[in-house]
């Protein structure tokens, strides 16, 4: 397994290009199960996440080029309604297969997700919703077996779960009759597939608001779509960039997309300036204590929580962040203690008491952002150098994040073992 080394206390300088976002290129690449005809995704992100889905679609017959950052998905040879333990087990994404398949087929059976580091991560919002749309659910040796014609109706999703939303707008395209969601999530990557479904025929209304509209429609033509920038991505880098006490512009950004994490960016005294698709960064003097609770959107973002906890390590004063979101979501804390950090958690909150540097150590990724968080901190890290192991879990939402890094001037790079 490959390993990263980091020589941290450089400021990082510089800019970086944002990529197409994985947490619309998943639901995207899903949706096109729907078609009836050829889809083009520009933008798409290349990880490994992407790929997994690419080897989900295809086992289910599904063909699929990707060059670049251009995809084409042909579902012509679409016949298998099935999505294996083998590969949703490696990611709960692939349970965002369910809709569109038991829109296109009738019937599904694809591998309940189980839980991962973050939490239990349970899929009963999904379930719920498509019996309200007149699935027939049953759960046969750790599968979803799911069957029936769907029927528009109205459903009020118990917390606005992104995937659930996702997986309920995309089964609603195809149920006879209109659906009325509620409760829904509003996050940017929602309008996205919406945008998506309705350029391949769909007739949706009120993405991005508490309340979607669905009119069911017979079938879906193919489409075109440019995926929208990674939010995640663009707040990630600009977390190093604070963090390092540096200067950093992320371009192809959207900080519409970014409204409560830009807010406490300023309020640690960090310089925030937007131009268009452009972000920028800076804290030559350091930053402020600040308190953080995630939120759904549009409230601060919970894939931004772990960086932003690096970043307040060396911050001045107490922060206290709370995890609203789910339940297990400070993995990253013990390996920045170990670090030099002084984090104490308390139920959903850590308490980050600031300290004047970090050390760099030999440490551990366990989550997507909590592997973000130890890079963040090992770029801060001026005594020593880091070594953080288990990088897969960065690769699957970071391209080649430490080349990118490496540009912006820092000291790091890849061991392969
Ligand atoms: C999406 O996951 C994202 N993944 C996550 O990003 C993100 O953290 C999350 O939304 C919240 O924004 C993708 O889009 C591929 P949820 P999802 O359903 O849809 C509970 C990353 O790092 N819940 O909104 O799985 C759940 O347990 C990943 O890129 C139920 O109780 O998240 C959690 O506590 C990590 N029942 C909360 O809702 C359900 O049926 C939010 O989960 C569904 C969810």
């Amino acid at each position: 397994m490959d390993k990263i080394l980091i020589r941290g206390g450089t400021p990082l300088k510089g800019a970086v290009h944002v990529r197409g976002a994985k947490n619309a290129a998943l639901p995207l690449m899903a949706a096109s199960i729907m078609a009836e005809a050829p889809c083009t995704l520009h933008n798409m992100p290349c990880l490994h996440d992407v790929f997994t889905m690419d080897k989900l679609l295809s086992n289910m017959g599904m063909e699929i080029e990707f060059t670049g950052r251009y995809m084409t998905l042909t579902p012509a040879g679409l016949t298998s309604p099935e999505a294996p333990y083998e590969l949703v087990r490696k990611m709960r994404a692939s349970f965002f297969v369910l809709g569109p398949l038991l829109a296109r087929f009738g019937r599904a059976r694809v591998s309940l997700p189980g839980g991962c580091a973050i939490g239990t991560r349970p899929v009963d919002i999904h379930l719920k919703g498509l019996e309200a749309l007149g699935a027939r659910i049953c759960i046969e040796s750790g599968y979803v077996v799911a069957e029936g014609a769907l029927q528009g109706a109205n459903y009020a999703l118990d917390f606005p779960s992104v995937g659930a939303t996702e997986n309920l707008l995309m089964a609603a395209c195809r149920a006879k009759g209109v659906t009325r969601l509620t409760n829904v999530a509003r996050e940017p990557e929602i309008e996205d597939i919406a945008h998506f479904l309705n350029g391949m025929g769909a007739q949706i209304s009120g993405a991005g608001t508490d309340m979607i509209t669905i009119v069911g429609v017979d079938s879906l033509g193919g489409a075109e779509h440019v995926v929208m920038p990674d939010r995640i991505e663009a707040g990630t880098f600009l977390c190093a960039a604070v963090a390092t006490r540096g200067d950093v512009t992320v371009f192809n950004a959207n900080a519409d997309h970014l409204p409560a994490f830009l807010d406490k960016l300023r309020e640690t005294g960090a310089e925030i300036d937007v131009h268009g698709s452009r972000i920028r960064a800076a804290a030559p003097n350091g930053i402020k204590a600040v308190d953080i609770a995630t939120r759904p959107y549009p409230g601060f973002a919970t894939d931004l929580q772990a960086q932003v906890m690096a970043m307040l390590c060396c911050a001045e004063g107490v922060s206290h962040i709370k995890e609203t979101v789910f339940e297990n979501r400070f993995m990253q804390a013990a390996e920045l203690i170990r670090m030099g950090a002084d984090i104490s958690l308390d139920g959903n909150t850590a308490i980050v008491r600031g300290v004047p540097r970090l050390s760099g150590a030999p440490i551990m990724a366990s989550d997507l952002r909590a592997s973000a968080s130890l890079v963040i901190a090992g770029l801060m890290a001026d005594q020593g150098a880091t070594a953080i192991a288990r990088v897969y879990h960065i690769d699957r939402g970071y391209e080649r994040i430490e080349e990118r890094l490496a540009a912006l001037g820092a000291s790091i790079e890849r061991v392969r073992e």
